[in-house]
């Protein structure tokens, strides 16, 4: 099969082989760019793309002065966090004095953004969707200043609806309903399938913003024991819906936030044979599940629901530009109704002009490719934010392996607190997400979460590398 991806990556790939073979030997130099470049026949940037990634990998290290040589001692791993273990029989309506600093700190400007899971802008097609909005805005100047009544524009339902294609769903156009974002669509949902009172399960810990929409609809919150590396644990969650009634299951199967977990098959089934049993709705947010970095886009809980089960929510902010706000729904029936109805309520409708826009922008087949690209830059980022932290952070620290999405959670040394580390880094100008605003019982005190969206660059680099130190001073 002939090779796939860059060339940048082909030839990291290679050059890895040679070094697990033994054909490089430990400390050995490595061949210069120039030397490289034309023993291969490719250009200088190329070569430097592809020693970028063995060293984000920490198979190669650059010497100051003297080049790159094949790494003597292989970087250390760090270990997996463990499954958490939040208290399954406590209920709590959710509320995080915390989190309004928190906030804060993302929307200032001049903070280095490694709080807010959001991606550097130079990854995004920013010019491209720029462009076919002046189009609209010049060609369709009615549609674009009119309401665009619930469910939403037809050609952009459609588009979605055929996304589905790409797991072998069959969503119709008509079971989808355009939202303004991710958020507007975890708030509808809830609202249309709970009432005030009601029990959601959700993982633990859990993205802050649906700790908030339960708190917002005087939900309770029963947080389940969640794996790093597989999402939730479904005996607890078995054992819990035993001891009470729960409306409905609120989680992100897909390169979670904070966890980054990836819910395997098996258990999408078993959630689902589980949510048959105890007669629960499953509300699935699908934010990052495009952005897997190899391999096949997961199928969604909802691809395996056969009973009407699911209620899944996605939105362009984390796979194209959050600025977008847009969101979507797929539920089918009398549900869509009544979601539809709710909108109208609230916001009436979702913004015409991003929904004319991003209707176009799909048809034109960018969006794929745009996504191509988009996970392998955030794959690379990944491993670079990851090697940085391996490299600074003190020994004893528990780091995630995300195979897809945006965030990095790290558990520090006991003892040392996520909270104290949070502002000693906003005095330096560094926003992270410290782990207690993720949950709603006083947990993860030690953890912190980390942006890996970002394009390396020096500055990134160095933030890394002082909160490593900051965490060992704290020590
Ligand atoms: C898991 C998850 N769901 C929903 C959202 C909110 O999405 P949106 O910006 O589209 O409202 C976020 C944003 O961080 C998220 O991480």
């Amino acid at each position: 099969m002939p090779p796939q991806g860059f060339l940048y990556e082909n030839v990291a790939d290679n050059i890895a082989r040679r070094i697990s073979s033994g054909a490089l030997l430990p400390g050995e130099r490595m061949p210069s760019l120039r030397a490289l470049s034309s023993e291969l026949g490719i250009s200088i940037s190329t070569v430097m793309q592809a020693y970028g990634i063995l060293e984000s990998r920490g198979l190669i290290e650059t010497l100051p002065q003297s080049g790159h040589f094949v790494r003597r001692s292989p970087q250390r791993s760090l270990e997996l966090p463990s499954i958490t273990s939040p208290d399954i029989e406590r209920v709590s309506v959710p509320g995080n004095r915390m989190l309004h600093d928190f906030l804060r700190s993302v929307a200032n400007p001049l903070h280095l953004p490694l709080g807010c899971a959001a991606p550097s802008l130079d990854y995004l097609p920013v010019k491209r969707l720029a462009s076919i909005m002046g189009r609209v805005l010049r060609e369709q100047p009615e549609a674009a200043m009119n309401y665009q009544f619930p469910p939403g524009l037809p050609e952009l339902r459609r588009q979605i609806a055929l996304r589905s294609l790409n797991w072998m769903g069959e969503l119709s156009a008509d079971e989808i309903l355009i939202t303004s974002g991710g958020m507007d669509a975890l708030n509808l949902s809830l609202q249309a399938l709970t009432k005030p009172g009601d029990t959601v399960a959700v993982e633990s810990p859990t993205f802050f913003g649906l700790l908030q929409v339960l708190e917002h609809h005087g939900l309770r919150a029963l947080e389940l024991p969640t794996s790093p590396q597989t999402g939730i644990d479904l005996r607890a969650l078995d054992e819990a819906a035993g001891m009470r009634r729960i409306a409905a299951v609120l989680l992100i199967p897909s390169f979670s936030n904070p966890l980054g977990s990836l819910m395997p098959e098996q258990s999408r089934r078993q959630l689902l044979e589980l949510a048959g049993r105890h007669d629960f709705t499953v509300i699935e947010d699908d934010i990052y599940g495009e952005l897997h970095y190899s391999g096949r886009r997961p199928v969604p809980i909802r691809g395996y629901d056969r009973e009407d089960r699911v209620v899944l929510c996605s939105s362009f902010s984390k796979s194209l530009a959050p600025g977008l706000r847009i969101g979507w729904i797929a539920a089918s029936g009398q549900r869509r109704l009544e979601l539809e109805q709710l909108q109208f309520n609230s916001t009436i409708g979702a913004p015409s002009l991003q929904q004319l826009a991003l209707a176009e922008f799909l048809a034109s087949g960018a969006y794929d490719a745009h996504l191509r690209r988009f996970r392998r830059s955030l794959r690379d980022c990944m491993e670079q934010c990851s090697y940085s932290v391996r490299e600074h952070f003190p020994r004893g620290t528990r780091l995630t392996r995300p195979s897809g999405g945006y965030v990095l959670w790290i558990e520090l040394p006991a003892g040392l607190s996520g909270l104290r580390l949070f502002q000693a880094a906003l005095a330096e100008g560094i926003s992270i997400a410290p782990g207690p605003i993720f949950t709603s019982q006083a947990r993860y005190a030690s953890c912190i979460r980390l942006n890996a969206a970002l394009q390396w660059n020096e500055q990134v680099g160095n933030a890394i590398r002082r909160l490593g130190e900051m965490a060992r001073e704290l020590g």
